[in-house]
């Protein structure tokens, strides 16, 4: 157990960590020279494309230091801010973590709320300075910010590049003399962390488990000590970085479990397995449940591929625990679920995971936060709360005492002279100013509170716009705060389109009812009749928009009585219509709700 080091990587994406990654694999001979390829542990199509990291991926290593082998479990953590979840996992099942610094870019939002996470959870920080090949390189200036950061002498610190090799030895030396062995509890009850759990269509699920005590073999019977599920293991091993079988694998270590499951809520993320003959085993202390952060609709551009969208969220779900979906019935899109995720980022990536590797065609809506609402009291004085996804869910308006909306704690690191422009541009969000601190002469890092709904619309593309790309954030998600929150109606005819509802400021409404309604008027087709479109707060209109009528009329230009020749042409406007929705007595393209709605 004194070989074994079990440690990861963190830091703000793009600072070059599955580069790192590579040539660790190299140095320790894991993956000969000639299956090397870049990005090695990327092993989505969609991470490689991108050149980002999505998913956690755990790689076992082996390497000879001062005349001894040590085992050196790595485990390559993504670094969106997305997916801080999947960090977070990652960081509960190593004892040390290699703070990985661009030389070029220096400290970002990233790197910091990265580090709070391995600071919490007590690891030993190994600071790195990387990509130091770069011609734009200030290892000087980043080291000076890491030891102000961390507090540090400036001779902790690594400089490496990832590209060259150079330092990679370091590293390693530096992980196994500063990381702590694995703690390993006396007793010799089997206790697993499960801090991944994946579903493969072959073999079922495949738990990724940390052990903290005893040991597990093949065919030995376990059990999931909270979910209380019971199976027989049918292979464990460890990765190398693909799936390699042993005969056990023991505390301390980091391996996986083929569970024989068909359902990962079987072996779920933070459980804790034992084996089913030890009774009283305790559990570990798992994770905590993530929440959502951004809902949207998800429908399928042809309605009959609603099967299929259902299957297909369904087995993605496998995988990605983070992803949560009911379904949902727009009177516009027809029929489709409503979905959850932990940001924009994640949105994209599900939709486009569920577009390329199950074949469909999908719209998403444009995002939007959970609502709390507060229900007057009832006869029985008793006042309730509901958390709602879509406006639609609202209750009528005389029953609702209060609506709440979650708020968050942005980190943004900025250059020095942004930050006036940010500041002004997070008070037009209706953010909160917390503090302002400095990372150096040049950067600083800025703190605001914000409402989400303000944060996902287009905070980030602002901040990379005012910053020239220099600006990075960070959020946080804090509590639902009541506000002067309405629900902004769009009426079409007089008749109100329930799809095109929103839950908006009050004082934004106006704006946002006069831009919906300045859309509708272009998309919708005149028609025979003048059209009057609004936008209201309960029964107050604040905005109003008329459609002009056409003065046409189909049959007008058919002289004489020539009746089937005048059915016919009646019946081809029918057909054309067959894709409208019909509102009161206008008849609406669905074209229409989609570019309304669409993301
Ligand atoms: P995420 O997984 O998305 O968080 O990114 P990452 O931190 O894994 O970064 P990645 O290794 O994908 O590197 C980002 C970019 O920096 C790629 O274009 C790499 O080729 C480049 N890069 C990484 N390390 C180095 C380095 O040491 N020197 C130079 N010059 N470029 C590097």
């Amino acid at each position: 157990m004194n070989n074994i080091r079990n440690f990861c990587i963190i830091a703000h994406i793009d600072h070059g960590k599955s580069t790192l990654a590579d040539r660790l694999l190299e140095v320790t001979n894991t993956v000969a020279k000639r299956e090397m390829k870049e990005q090695l542990l990327d092993t989505m199509d969609i991470e490689r494309e991108r050149g980002i990291t999505i998913k956690l991926q755990p790689v076992r290593m082996h390497y000879q230091f001062q005349g001894q082998e040590y085992e050196l479990n790595l485990i390559d953590t993504p670094g969106h801010v997305d997916f801080s979840y999947e960090v977070s996992r990652s960081l509960a099942a190593v004892e040390g973590a290699i703070l990985l610094v661009d030389a070029a870019q220096g400290i970002e939002a990233q790197t910091l709320a990265n580090l709070y996470m391995a600071m919490e959870h007590n690891l030993t920080i190994i600071p790195v300075v990387n990509k130091i090949d770069l011609p734009s390189a200030e290892p000087e200036k980043v080291s000076e910010e890491i030891v102000k950061l961390l507090g540090i002498s400036k001779d902790e610190i690594i400089f490496a590049s990832g590209k060259t090799g150079q330092g990679v030895n370091e590293i390693l030396a530096a992980v196994i003399e500063r990381t702590p062995a694995p703690k390993i509890d006396p007793s010799n009850e089997l206790k697993a962390l499960i801090f991944d759990s994946i579903f493969d269509p072959y073999r079922g699920v495949i738990a990724y488990v940390r052990i903290t005590s005893g040991a597990l073999k093949a065919h030995q019977k376990i059990r999931m000590i909270q979910v209380k599920s019971e199976t027989d293991v049918i292979e464990v091993g460890y990765f190398s970085p693909t799936l390699k079988p042993s005969n056990t694998i023991c505390a301390g270590q980091i391996g996986y479990i083929i569970t024989g499951f068909k359902d990962v809520s079987l072996a779920r993320v933070g459980d804790t397995v034992t084996l089913e003959s030890d009774q009283n085993v305790a559990a570990l202390e798992g994770y905590r449940q993530v929440k959502p952060l951004v809902y949207a609709g998800i429908f399928s551009v042809d309605a009959n591929q609603y099967p299929e969208l259902r299957e297909a969220l369904g087995k993605l779900k496998l995988n990605d625990a983070a992803l949560i979906y009911e379904p949902e019935v727009s009177e516009a899109l027809g029929f489709g679920f409503r979905c959850g995720f932990l940001g924009l980022l994640h949105m994209e990536i599900v939709k486009e995971r569920l577009e390329r590797e199950y074949n469909l065609d999908l719209i998403a809506t444009s995002p939007s936060v959970s609502y709390q609402i507060t229900i007057n009291k009832q006869a029985d004085g008793v006042e309730s709360t509901i958390i709602i996804h879509t406006p639609s869910e609202l209750p009528e308006v005389t029953k609702i005492a209060e609506i709440a909306e979650p708020w968050a704690v942005v980190e943004i690191v900025l250059p020095k002279s942004n930050i006036g422009a940010v500041m002004e541009m997070a008070g037009n969000k209706r953010g909160i100013y917390v503090n302002l601190d400095y990372l150096d002469e040049d950067r600083a890092i800025l703190k605001y509170q914000l409402p989400i709904s303000e944060l996902i619309v287009d905070f980030y593309d602002r901040l990379k716009s005012i910053t020239s790309g220099y600006g990075s954030m960070n959020y946080e998600m804090l509590e639902y705060r009541t506000g002067d929150l309405v629900k902004l109606n769009i009426l079409v005819g007089g008749e109100e389109v329930d799809s095109l509802s929103q839950i908006v400021h009050r004082s934004t409404a106006i704006e946002k009812g006069r831009i919906i309604l300045a859309k509708l008027k272009t998309l919708i087709p005149r028609q025979l009749f003048e059209v009057m479109l609004q936008a209201a707060i309960g029964g107050k209109i604040i905005a109003r928009e008329d459609i002009p009528a056409v003065g046409k009329n189909v049959t007008a230009k058919l002289y004489g009585g020539d009746v089937t020749r005048k059915n016919k042409l009646l019946d081809k406007q029918k057909a054309g219509k067959k894709r409208l929705k019909r509102i009161g007595k206008v008849d609406i393209p669905t074209e229409v709700f989609l570019k309304l709605l669409k993301n």
